[in-house]
């Protein structure tokens, strides 16, 4: 079949690294570049670096509000699906380019593809909830990352084209982890040693866009005890600025700034960390994958199994509780197998094949 695949933020890139090179072992993929993300260090290096095709179309949409950006999406995807004529569009996760992929396509009628399918925060405010919701329910195939997800798919009446492979991104680090430890310099050239620093990332936006939430994690970050490496999202970095925080912040001594890194950089800086405090979806599970203790930064999650398992505590922006589950010692308990074996991909095109055989 000949597959459009739609990615344009950073997470998607390292999901389309497992899923282009399977889908291209027995399918033609047109690979689409929204341009949602652009800079350097948040798009080019996954390209550079990972082994994923270089994008057939980049759409150049840029920054926006969610409106205007979400619409000239849709017009230029449009435009590229009559063109191309896809059999299948396959979209990732929940950016705005997702819900673009998902709904130009559901109109045109292609065959609808979502991987990360069922997940939920149950937080209405939050776009991305807005926008998994809206392609979980316009996708005819829906690849669901953990059993859990699929019975929360099944509690909304989707039950067709319903698939567990497990998550995609277990399959990137699995691929990754080797290659960061015998090729990334990140932790010499930071001045890092392995097992003695926190890891830690921020962009949701009701934690950048809210000045109290902003300065409390600040605080919460400089109480680790212990060297906080904080590779920063441009959103971060601009809210910082504007909420007078930023010299703050840069000038803290527990506090190391750097620019958003490589993945295989961030793997490598994973693979090393103590522990991790994070508000990214991608960044949860990744530490859950290479047993690191994770602390989130936000009051609810989609990956409710990490925080099930022992190995995730949410925290919400409080710098108590920040501090409390920053410096725990508690044993963790033994750990589950969660999100599939790292053969997500190959599970999403043997689903494919199911599916059109049906
Ligand atoms: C987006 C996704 C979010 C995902 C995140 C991954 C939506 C609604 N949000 O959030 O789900 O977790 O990507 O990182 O789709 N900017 C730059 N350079 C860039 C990209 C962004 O400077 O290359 C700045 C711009 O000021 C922009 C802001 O970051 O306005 C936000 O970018 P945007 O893509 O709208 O949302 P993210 O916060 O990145
Ligand atoms: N990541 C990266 N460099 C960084 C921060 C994150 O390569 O400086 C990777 C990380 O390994 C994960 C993905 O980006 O795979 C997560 O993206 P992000 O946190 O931006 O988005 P989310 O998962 O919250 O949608």
């Amino acid at each position: 079949s000949k597959i459009l695949s739609v990615v344009g933020a950073r997470p998607q890139f390292i999901k389309a690294f497992p899923v282009s090179a399977a889908l291209r072992e027995q399918h033609e993929e047109v690979l689409v570049h929204t341009g949602q993300h652009y800079d350097e260090s948040m798009s080019g290096v996954f390209f550079d670096e990972l082994d994923i095709p270089k994008p057939d179309y980049n759409l150049g949409v840029g920054s926006g509000p969610h409106a205007l950006q979400t619409a000239e999406m849709m017009q230029k995807l449009d435009a590229v699906m009559e063109d191309e004529d896809p059999d299948i569009v396959l979209v990732y996760g929940d950016t705005n380019s997702t819900l673009a992929g998902a709904l130009v396509a559901s109109k045109r009628r292609p065959l609808v593809a979502h991987v990360e399918a069922g997940l939920r925060s149950y937080n209405w405010e939050m776009p991305e909830e807005v926008n998994r919701v809206l392609t979980d329910h316009c996708s005819d195939m829906l690849f669901a990352p953990s059993e859990s997800a699929a019975l929360t798919l099944e509690s909304e009446g989707v039950t067709d084209g319903v698939y567990v492979t497990g998550d995609v991104q277990y399959d990137a680090i699995l691929k990754s982890r080797a290659t960061a430890r015998e090729h990334s310099t990140v932790l010499e050239d930071l001045g890092l040693r392995d097992g003695e620093y926190v890891l830690a990332t921020v962009h949701r936006a009701n934690n950048t866009d809210d000045r109290e939430r902003l300065e409390n994690i600040v605080s919460g970050l400089s109480s680790a005890g212990k060297p906080v490496v904080f590779p920063i999202h441009p959103r971060t970095e601009k809210a910082l600025k504007d909420a007078d925080l930023w010299t703050r912040v840069v000038e803290d001594e527990h506090l190391l700034v750097v620019e958003p890194v490589g993945y295989l950089d961030f793997v490598r800086l994973l693979d090393g960390a103590e522990r991790v405090a994070t508000d990214s979806g991608g960044v949860q599970k990744e530490a859950f994958y290479l047993d690191k203790r994770c602390v989130t930064l936000r009051d609810e999650t989609e990956w409710v199994e990490t925080v099930d398992a022992g190995w995730n505590t949410l925290v919400g922006a409080d710098p108590l509780a920040m501090e409390r589950a920053l410096q725990s010692t508690d044993s963790l308990p033994e750990k589950p197998s969660l999100y599939g074996d790292g053969t997500a991909a190959t599970r999403i095109v043997q689903a494919i094949a199911e599916f059109e055989d049906e």
